[in-house]
């Protein structure tokens, strides 16, 4: 099996980052999950919520060993999707019987694919994901990120891609 599986949240699935993602999903030949397709509703202090899809999405993804987190920078951030997904992770941190589930994350590794209208991916948007994988006992892989100011233009980022696609080899 391919150990390495995509988690995708964009506001349009066909996208800047949507067929950014396709390219490199292609290219790696692994699974890529779409969150707008999963029902996962935001963090919930009282946990009224653990029935969502968020519980089994993520037993999904403890099968595998490397985890591409892809997403647009929206206001110099994850898209929403993507941080609803992330602050669900406290739910590993909160509940005695999911802690486990969540040490299950340690040692993994995270990597980025991002588009934006900017040369690079914005500073803060990376580094709030580094840290959120450095909490989480993960450890971070690198990232590649597609400028699409002028709309997506997947010649402009062929070597970008050859490069980040080498880090799964
Ligand atoms: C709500 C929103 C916020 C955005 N914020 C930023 C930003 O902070 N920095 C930036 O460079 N581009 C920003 N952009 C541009 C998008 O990152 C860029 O167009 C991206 O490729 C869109 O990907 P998508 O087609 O998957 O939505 C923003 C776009 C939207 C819709």
């Amino acid at each position: 099996m391919n150990d390495t599986i995509a988690i995708f949240a964009s506001a349009r699935r066909n996208g800047n980052t949507g067929k950014f993602i396709d390219w490199i999903g292609n290219e790696l030949d692994i699974k890529i999950i779409d969150l707008s397709e999963k029902n996962i509703s935001p963090y919930d202090y009282e946990h009224k919520n653990l029935d969502d899809d968020f519980i089994p999405l993520m037993n999904q993804l403890l099968d595998y060993e490397k985890v591409i987190f892809v997403t647009p920078v929206y206001w110099f951030s994850a898209s929403a999707q993507m941080k609803i997904f992330i602050d669900r992770t406290s739910d590993f941190l909160d509940l005695e019987e999911l802690k486990d589930m969540g040490r299950r994350l340690r040692n993994k590794t995270s990597y980025i694919v991002c588009t934006s209208t900017s040369n690079e991916a914005d500073r803060s948007f990376l580094n709030s994901f580094k840290d959120i994988f450095e909490y989480l006992g993960m450890n971070y892989g690198g990232h590649v990120h597609a400028n699409c100011e002028n709309g997506y233009s997947p010649s402009e980022y062929i070597e970008d891609v050859k490069k980040f696609v080498q880090l799964f080899k």
